[in-house]
């Protein structure tokens, strides 16, 4: 069936390749982005097709449009970008959510909500399951994310239960893949920016905490099970291929065939030791569970970073010449 869907956030990194997937499966798509640390860069191959379209907006002020189903994707994901402008990294959790709900109750449409495995905190138990209440510190540096987040799930429950608002929570994992902005700061970008360059690889600690990185593609695939599935308690969606940071700049160097080193730094504050999903709930609700090659993910990555490359700059202001583009009042 073909339905009308929002996507707040769609000319980010993952909401790009959701608004992609949904836009080739024949669905009318609306992207609401204001650009803050997303690009047209990433959604520009499908401005011209007839059933997609893109305004640029503040999801923090009301909005109307009408759809079927909501995606709510529009918070920056990177700690550098959340922390650069904490106030309004809450204001988009808090009010963005509550716009994306209001207007919900209004279409009487279903919302996914994209959480993350931040609002777990430092984990107390390993892996990280939906039923842990998270160990999160309420005024450290990446409160204004994590509590933010925290909320909006609050939010969800609560407009599903006064006002039958029928919702989906996604709890993601570090997610990777082609588009990611090159100076987002994050691992693998950081890593393979910097392998490119021939330059030292900067591990921030003893490069022995963990992570697990989901390619994106399999990602979407969660998002959209999600969606069409019954299940409207929180999911995690990621990958449980747990490795240390110091083994994924050494494949990274090897995929590269860099010549780089590897630098040590200090740890930033509140960085978690470890991180791995538990997906057992995504794959008996929704049959879900994303395929482990992060060689194959890191070389089609590697590639993205590669065309850019030597200048991988994303275009801030020619996004202004693109007449799809255009403020909803
Ligand atoms: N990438 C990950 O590993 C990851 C992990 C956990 C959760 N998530 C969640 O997934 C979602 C998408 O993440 P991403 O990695 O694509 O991040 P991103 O920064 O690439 O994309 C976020 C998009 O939202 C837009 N945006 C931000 N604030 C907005 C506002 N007030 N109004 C309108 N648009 C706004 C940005 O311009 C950008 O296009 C986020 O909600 C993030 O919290 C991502």
């Amino acid at each position: 069936m073909k339905r009308k869907i929002l996507i707040t956030g769609g000319a980010g990194f993952i909401g790009s390749h959701l608004a992609e997937k949904l836009v080739d499966e024949g669905h009318s798509v609306i992207v609401l982005d204001s650009f803050i640390t997303g690009s047209i860069n990433n959604v520009r191959h499908l401005i011209g097709r007839d059933n997609f379209q893109i305004y640029r907006h503040d999801v923090t002020e009301p909005y109307s449009v009408e759809v079927d189903y909501i995606y709510n994707l529009a918070c920056p994901a990177s700690p550098i970008h959340y922390q650069r402008n904490p106030m309004k990294t809450l204001l988009t959790c808090i009010h963005g959510t509550i716009n994306a709900l209001d207007l919900a109750v209004k279409n009487k449409a279903r919302l996914l909500h994209t959480s993350t495995s931040e609002i777990y905190g430092e984990p107390a138990e390993h892996s990280q399951r939906e039923q842990s209440w998270g160990n999160v510190n309420s005024v450290g540096p990446r409160s204004c994310y994590a509590e933010g987040k925290r909320i909006a799930e609050t939010l969800l429950v609560n407009y599903s239960k006064e006002y039958d608002v029928d919702i989906r929570i996604a709890r993601i994992f570090n997610t990777y893949g082609p588009r990611m902005q090159v100076d987002d700061g994050r691992v693998v970008s950081n890593f393979i920016t910097q392998a490119l360059g021939n330059k030292p690889i900067t591990i921030y600690g003893t490069g022995l905490q963990t992570r697990s990185f989901c390619f994106v593609s399999y990602l979407i695939e969660g998002l959209v099970g999600l969606m069409e599935s019954d299940y409207s308690l929180p999911v995690n969606l990621g990958c449980p291929d747990e490795r240390t940071i110091k083994e994924i700049a050494e494949l990274i160097i090897q995929l590269v065939n860099s010549r780089s080193s590897i630098m040590y730094g200090p740890v930033p504050k509140e960085d978690p030791v470890r991180r791995k999903p538990d997906t057992s709930l995504a794959k008996k609700v929704l049959d879900w569970r994303p395929k482990i090659n992060i060689e194959d993910g890191l070389h089609e990555t590697i590639k993205y970073f590669q065309e850019l490359w030597p200048a991988p700059v994303f275009c801030t202001s020619c996004y202004e010449s693109i007449s799809h583009i255009f403020s909803l009042s």
